[in-house]
């Protein structure tokens, strides 16, 4: 599996599969949530209201992951996870880096072969983007699976610089 980071924003990015760093209601929010909803068009949030009328009806457990697709995205799905909030006291890295694993999981189960994360609770969640960088590439390096091609999209350079080195020290 190849692993990269970019700086870019994930909404834009032709890959199989788009992570949405979301909330347990799955109604959308600000940050990537509000950018990724904007971008696939109304159609998600109407699925993703269906999905907490069947299967999650108390809205999605953090460090778990659901599929909906992809709507008016260039992606095909879009894999909802909750990433631990730091100011709820979720500071273990366990239930951050099962973010990435569970939605890795989701991806095999849909059949997605390449597939892009953003820096899952490094916003409003308010993790420190080194550390979910350090927990996010130990996760997918410790993860087996079919999927080919695993992108961290960041959005400032910090983080871009966090993932970098992540990658670079864990080679
Ligand atoms: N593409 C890539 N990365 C982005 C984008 C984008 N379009 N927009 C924001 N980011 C970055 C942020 O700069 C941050 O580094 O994604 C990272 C995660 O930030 P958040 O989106 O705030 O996610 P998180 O910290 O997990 O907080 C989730 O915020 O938006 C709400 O509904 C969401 O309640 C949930 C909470």
């Amino acid at each position: 599996m190849r692993i990269e980071a970019v700086q870019g924003d994930i909404t834009s990015q032709d890959v199989d599969a788009i992570v949405n760093a979301a909330n347990s209601s799955l109604m959308g929010g600000g940050g990537v949530d509000g950018a990724i909803h904007r971008a696939a068009g109304p159609g998600l949030l109407e699925e993703c209201m269906e999905l907490r009328r069947t299967e999650l009806p108390d809205g999605l457990p953090v460090g778990q992951s659901v599929p909906t697709a992809g709507h008016d995205l260039p992606a095909r799905w879009v894999i909802h996870t909750v990433g631990p909030n730091r100011h709820r006291g979720e500071t273990d890295p366990a239930l951050l880096a099962a973010c990435f694993t569970s939605a890795l999981d989701v991806a095999d189960a849909v059949s997605a072969r390449t597939v892009a994360f953003p820096a899952i609770s490094a916003g409003v969640y308010g993790w420190d983007p080194a550390e979910v960088a350090r927990v996010a590439v130990d996760a997918v390096r410790g993860w087996s699976g079919d999927v080919e091609l695993v992108r961290f999209v960041l959005f400032g350079e910090d983080v871009l610089r966090a993932f970098t080195f992540a990658l670079d020290d864990a080679a």
